[in-house]
């Protein structure tokens, strides 16, 4: 057990470069079981959710190398099972993305129900959706925790998706470019890490077109060949760290960015009185000012991406009045507010929306992470609260942020992890 101790109210100045998209890895990595050859992946972000990942593919027989900590090579015609366990796939959500790849090259997948973040329901009917539409047999029952798909040929389909799902995209992808035909995917999600799945998967010799848009046409292929290919940088790694640094009132150099995908956070940001430069491939935050106070409306990309909600959050419970900030995308992603109340933010909740009355200073006090997301938004509230914050089940945050603490540290973060006997331990 470890927790996070952050001495706080330090301004973050200097440079700090971004890894690998998550959201992009978790997907590429299972998409690897598509292909007759060897892939090499760089960029790959060090992070729990990765390894967890890399754990599955060996356990369906793939052998996995690193070549250095971001860059792995993957052999996946070892591959002589299509089971994903219970314990491995309960650990990450993104486990379900070797049901579509496993379903694209064997037409057989079993992968127990995903884990994840838990804010409310996370159903999983699209992907079924589609994969159903593609002629693959989907029992109506999930037995013993297990989904199943199975097809003795896939073949191309159109399908319109009930609600935008970017966890259904990409899965009907992976099932549908080895599949007889053309599929078209409308009301598809346009998230970069679509696109960035979308063109790993033409460089394996895919034929996929109009990723990034609602519509994406998939015309169905025999064989997908290995590559080499870098991943994106992560737009909400560098979203979370542009936030950081608004609310310590600092002036950070974030590299390895792509600017474009992160148009509705700088958009945000300047709303609330941030300076954000945009150079080639970094952006620089600056913020010496009070924090305007604004609404926040989480959409699918290109809007307001929902999984900076909590972060930007924290900004506005320091903001110079009343803000709203509404999650359109998950029903139940709140939680960390009770967290950020102990700490003195003042805020009501009431199903999808908060309302924040900002108030002048946050101060340190012991909290938890809930998710992810919420977990980083408790570092930013304790880097800029007056006093000491320490942050448990930290092991959420390490799911998705490479080098949490010496990144913030490079940064001037008085932050440090801390290990905690388990109150379960055996005494001595
Ligand atoms: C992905 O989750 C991300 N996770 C999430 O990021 C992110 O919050 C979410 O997309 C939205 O951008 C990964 O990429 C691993 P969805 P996913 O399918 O795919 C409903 C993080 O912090 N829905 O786009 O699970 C669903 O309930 C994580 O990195 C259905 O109704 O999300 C939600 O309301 C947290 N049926 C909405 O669609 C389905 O079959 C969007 O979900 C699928 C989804």
């Amino acid at each position: 057990m470890s927790r996070y101790r952050i001495e706080g109210g330090r301004r973050l100045q200097g440079e700090v470069t971004i890894g690998g998209a998550k959201n992009s890895a978790v997907a590429i990595i299972p998409a690897v079981v598509l292909s007759d050859g060897v892939c090499r992946i760089e960029n790959i972000p060090n992070i729990s959710d990765i390894f967890v990942s890399f754990e599955i593919l060996k356990a369906l027989g793939a052998q996995v190398r690193m070549l250095d900590p971001s860059t792995v090579e993957i052999d996946p015609r070892t591959i002589c099972s299509h089971v994903v366990p219970h314990e491995l796939a309960r650990n990450m959500r993104a486990s379900y993305y070797f049901l579509g790849s496993l379903l694209g090259k064997f037409g057989v997948a079993r992968v127990s129900m995903p884990g994840g973040c838990n804010f409310g329901l996370r159903p999983i009917d699209q992907h079924l959706k589609g994969f159903t539409a593609l002629g693959a047999t989907v029992p109506p029952m999930i037995e013993n925790g297990m989904i199943e798909a199975s097809a003795t040929h896939l073949i191309g389909n159109s399908i319109y998706l009930d609600v935008v799902s970017v966890g259904a995209t990409i899965n009907i992808m992976l099932a549908a470019v080895k599949a007889r035909g053309i599929t078209i995917i409308e009301n598809a999600a346009k998230e970069p890490h679509i696109v960035d799945v979308a063109n790993f998967l033409n460089a394996m010799g895919a034929d996929i077109r109009g990723a990034g848009t609602d519509v994406i046409k998939i015309c169905g292929v025999p064989h997908l060949y290995g590559t080499s290919y870098s991943i994106i940088p992560d737009q909400i790694e560098a979203g979370t760290f542009m936030a950081a640094a608004v609310a310590t009132g600092g002036d950070v150099l974030i590299k390895n960015v792509v600017p474009k995908h992160l148009e509705s956070i700088s958009a945000k940001l300047q709303e609330m009185g941030a300076t954000v430069e945009e150079i080639d491939d970094m952006v620089r935050v600056r913020m010496d000012g009070p924090i305007r106070h604004c609404n926040v409306k989480t959409m699918p990309h290109p809007g307001f991406p929902t999984d900076m909600q909590p972060q930007i959050s924290v900004l506005l419970a320091m903001a110079d009045g009343t803000s709203a900030v509404t999650d359109t995308v998950w029903e139940n992603r709140f939680r960390y507010v009770d967290e950020l109340r102990r700490m003195g933010a003042q805020a009501q909740v009431n199903g999808k929306v908060a309302v924040f009355e900002g108030v002048p200073m946050l101060t340190g006090a012991p909290v938890k992470a809930y998710d992810l997301r919420a977990g980083a938004a408790m570092v930013i509230a304790g880097l800029a609260a007056q006093g000491r914050t320490e942050i448990d089940d930290v092991h959420y945050i390490e799911r998705g942020y490479e080098y949490f603490i010496e990144k913030l540290r490079g940064l001037g973060a008085e932050i440090c992890r801390v290990d905690i006997p388990s109150p379960y331990a055996k005494r001595a």
